[in-house]
């Protein structure tokens, strides 16, 4: 059994990090025939990759998918530790899958993720969930096989949690959801440690994957015909700063848009390392996507300050302008959080003064959800709750504004669509190059393609077009 330890989570060694390749040993391969498994997901891009590349582990294992809980052999939560609500949704699932178990004794249960990471949870997985029968964390996912076999084998619980994050292993199968847009990790990890925010423990030390292992990544999904690429990274612009050769996120971002795949992502950017190099790798390439996702968490620099975010409400304000100028047609997207410990309403005043500046799309919004183990949760916070909701929900306001005035522009105009699949409404869905979200009236033979589709309706989370 090894446990977590979130001192020893955050500790940075200059350890140099090696790539080895995943390899399933012969007599692991069968043990999931006539088996059924079903993963649930939570929380970021990240996570849902991951997910990807379990259950293509999983299948490699002789197991098969199953489309409800209630027919799977074995069932794996994989888990979010950002705020104290993607906790709560976890602990709720657990509940039910207790149920299930008493029912189905022979049924296996499984945690992992980022919660997996974390001393307090895992405490109380040993002392209130005894009938869990897996724990393994982020750092571990390519041992599943081993330590599934030795649950099947032993029937006791087995946890295996590292703090230390080890090497970077390649190869990992991956079962995709989608067969034209792909998630690639090209670095995990992150050694930002803002103050607020758990993944530096519970994801460990950034560690980018190897040029060549990316674009031979990205290659392989062009030949399968693959239509885009999304470069995920907790903070994908310092890409390659701890690899010892000169090569940084610019060069990434180049290498990948010459390979020719109609269109690049990447996420999340942090504004420290968005340097000058990037805005023009995306203004020479037209298949680099003018979407940026740019985290700003607050706009009063007292409280940057104390988020460790490295920057002034200034110098965010600048790198706006900048990408507003080179990229035309720019969307920008951010994170805001509200209430951190301290924050008075002049500061709150702060943040809704950039907002109006930079305009955004629109932007995910949060209150402050204090994280056990970070500098931040031990701030005494003297902002009610009544008052933290007050602020969410004013800013809410005026960020949907916003998205909506930004939306109409889109108004009878034709833009490009990649459709992903059926909508909703019975009709088609996809995604606009600034990825805004198109229910699109038209054949389904259009799936899978780039199409021109006229906007008609313009409404604030999405559009409505017909394919021209
Ligand atoms: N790596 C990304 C964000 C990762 S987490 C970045 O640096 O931008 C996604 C978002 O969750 C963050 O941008 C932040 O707004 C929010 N978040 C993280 N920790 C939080 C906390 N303790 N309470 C509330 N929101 C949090
Ligand atoms: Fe968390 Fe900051 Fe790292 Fe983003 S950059 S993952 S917010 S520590
Ligand atoms: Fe959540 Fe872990 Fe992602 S904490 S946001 S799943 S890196």
């Amino acid at each position: 059994m090894k446990t977590p330890n979130m001192k020893e989570a955050a500790k940075r060694t200059k350890n140099k990090v090696e790539t080895h390749n995943y390899e399933l040993a012969d007599n692991l391969k069968n043990i999931g025939t006539n088996k059924k498994y079903y993963i649930k997901t939570y929380g970021c891009q990240m996570n849902v990759h991951n997910t990807e590349n379990i259950k293509a582990i999983l299948e490699n294992m002789s197991f098969t998918e199953s489309k409800t809980q209630t027919e799977a052999d074995l069932i794996i939560a994989n888990t979010c530790s950002i705020r104290e609500n993607a906790h709560n949704k976890v602990f709720g699932f657990l509940g039910r899958l207790k149920g299930m178990k008493n029912k189905k004794p022979e049924l296996i249960t499984v945690l992992c993720g980022c919660m997996a990471q974390e001393e307090t949870v895992v405490e109380t997985i040993m002392n209130k969930y005894k009938w869990l029968d897996l724990v393994f964390g982020t750092h571990n996912i390519y041992r599943l096989p081993v330590l599934l076999n030795n649950v099947m084998i032993k029937k006791e619980q087995e946890i295996e949690v590292l703090s230390i994050e080890g090497d970077i292993i390649e190869n990992i199968p991956v079962k995709r959801d989608s067969k034209y847009k792909a998630w690639i990790n090209v670095m995990l990890g992150c050694d930002k440690f803002c103050t607020y925010c758990i993944v530096p423990y519970v994801r460990g030390k950034q560690r980018s994957r190897t040029p060549e292992n990316i674009l031979k990544e990205v290659n392989g999904l062009i030949e399968n015909g693959y239509k885009e690429v999304s470069l995920l990274g907790q903070n994908v612009n310092a890409y390659g700063k701890d690899l010892d050769i000169n090569y940084t996120m610019s060069n990434l971002l180049e290498d990948v848009a010459k390979t020719g795949i109609t269109r690049v992502r990447f996420m999340t950017s942090h504004p420290w390392d968005f340097d000058d190099s990037v805005i023009e790798v995306i203004k020479k390439y037209d298949n680099i996507m003018p979407a940026i996702h740019l985290p700003v968490q607050s706009g009063s620099n007292n409280i940057l300050k104390k988020m460790n975010r490295r920057y002034t409400k200034e110098v965010y304000l600048k790198l706006v302008e900048k990408l507003k100028t080179n990229i035309p047609n720019l969307s920008l997207t951010t994170d805001i959080i509200v209430g951190f410990p301290g924050e008075t309403e002049e500061d709150y005043q702060c943040t809704l003064d950039l907002v109006h500046k930079c305009k955004y799309d629109t932007a995910f919004t949060f209150v402050f959800s204090p994280r056990e183990g970070t500098p931040a949760a031990k701030l005494s916070d003297d902002i009610s709750a009544e008052e933290k909701n007050k602020r969410l929900y004013q800013l809410n306001e005026i960020i949907n504004n916003y998205a909506n005035e930004n939306n109409q522009k889109y108004k009878n105009k034709t833009v490009k669509v990649l459709i992903e699949g059926k909508g909703e409404k019975g009709n088609l869905m996809g995604y606009t190059e600034t990825m805004k979200l198109v229910n699109v009236d038209g054949d389904e033979s259009a799936i899978g393609h780039i199409v021109d589709v006229k906007i008609e309706e313009v409404k604030t989370w999405s559009l409505d077009g017909k394919i021209v």
